[in-house]
């Protein structure tokens, strides 16, 4: 049988630290009110100039991630990138990252499932090694978010949580009878709530897709109705998980670690206690990078690796909710 393993992790972020402090020169907020609330207390941002798009990110985050699983750009099979911030509004990042990695044909897919880009980007990359139609995918998740949020105080529920950055992973086919590698998925979506959480401008269904008059309104930024979202966190992310277990046949405790997506450390709690697990099974990075949607599981993944909570044999669970609505949960068994 042919499993998709993981051969090796990247991650980057710009160097650019925006504290919690240094948000309130533009808006009202306070680092008591972003802690209390995200548990946010720093992101990392592209220069505020400009000049850096998800591609650049996504690249640096590739490059280690192809050095670590000994692989070259060239045997690559096919680049799957998620992000909801694409350098352009199109052609998608993936093919401006293809480029940068010296690659002239190797198909490139981009996918726009947000938070979840992570989940349905690994579940798809299982689905064409199992199919037999690629043997190694590099999966990148990669957000430039700081050149999309207004910073002033009228959009401070949604500036405040946000920050850039990448992460990579490069899958490979491998034949076993072992349990190993991607064990199962479960994803899910619910378009009810599309405008739950949403960037309207530049669609579309406007015409002109662009205007003063729409910028003046400031429907370019991403509109939030974080409390829906918050709640609907907390009733799907252990459903979903508990579908992944009982699709794997695994037991709650088989689970080594649980990645959720950062988007709120208060959510990532919630999951916690209903599930009843202590501290060291769920990995939290949000207070050091905020959220960075796609970028944010493989990012933890890597740290995870990095820092030996987890390696060779270990059972990993990768939770997330986000806009779409879409969420979901995917486990894998890592190797060497
Ligand atoms: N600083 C200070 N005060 C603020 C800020 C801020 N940055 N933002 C909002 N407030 C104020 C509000 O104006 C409000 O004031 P009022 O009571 O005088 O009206 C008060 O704080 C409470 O605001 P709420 O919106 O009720 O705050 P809440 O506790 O819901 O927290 C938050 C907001 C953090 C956004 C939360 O709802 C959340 O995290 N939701 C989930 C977000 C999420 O998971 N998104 C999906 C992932 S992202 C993706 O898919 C791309």
């Amino acid at each position: 049988m042919i499993r998709t393993v993981i051969r090796g992790t990247g991650r980057y972020v710009p160097p650019r630290v925006v504290t919690n402090e240094d948000l309130t020169q533009w808006m009202d907020t306070s680092d008591e009110w972003i802690r209390q609330r995200t548990g946010i207390e720093q992101r990392h941002w592209i220069p505020a100039e400009g000049g850096v798009g998800s591609s650049d990110l996504g690249l640096e985050a590739s490059k280690i991630a192809i050095k670590r699983a000994g692989w070259e750009p060239d045997d690559i099979d096919l680049i799957i990138f998620a992000t909801l911030s694409p350098d352009i509004f199109f052609p998608g990042s993936g093919c401006l990252m293809q480029h940068k990695l010296g690659l002239t044909s190797t198909p490139a897919l981009d996918i726009r499932q947000q938070c979840t880009g992570f989940l349905y980007g690994i579940t798809t990359a299982d689905a064409y090694i199992r199919a037999g139609l690629a043997n190694r995918i590099l999966l990148v998740g990669a957000e430039v978010h700081s050149t999309g949020l207004d910073i002033s105080s009228d959009g401070r529920d949604v500036a405040v949580i946000f920050g850039d950055g990448a992460g990579a992973v490069c899958l490979e086919g491998l034949e076993s009878e072992e349990p190993i590698g991607v064990l199962s998925s479960a994803l899910h979506a619910n378009g009810k709530f599309a405008e739950s959480l949403m960037v309207e401008v530049g669609s579309s269904r406007l015409n002109p897709r662009i205007s003063e008059d729409l910028v003046r309104q400031g429907r370019h930024f991403p509109k939030m109705d974080g409390k829906t979202i918050f709640k609907l966190a907390v009733q799907k992310l252990p459903e979903v998980v508990n579908e992944a277990i009982g699709k794997a046949g695994l037991s709650l405790d088989a689970i080594d670690l649980f990645i959720p997506h950062q988007a709120n450390l208060r959510i990532n709690q919630f999951f916690q206690k209903a599930m009843n697990l202590p501290d060291e099974k769920v990995y939290n990075n949000i207070q050091r990078y905020g959220n960075t949607t796609a970028a944010s599981i493989p990012i933890a993944l890597d740290e995870a690796l990095q820092e030996k909570i987890i390696g060779n044999g270990s059972t990993v669970l990768f939770l997330g909710l986000g806009a779409g609505l879409t969420w979901g949960a995917v486990i894998s068994r890592l190797i060497d």
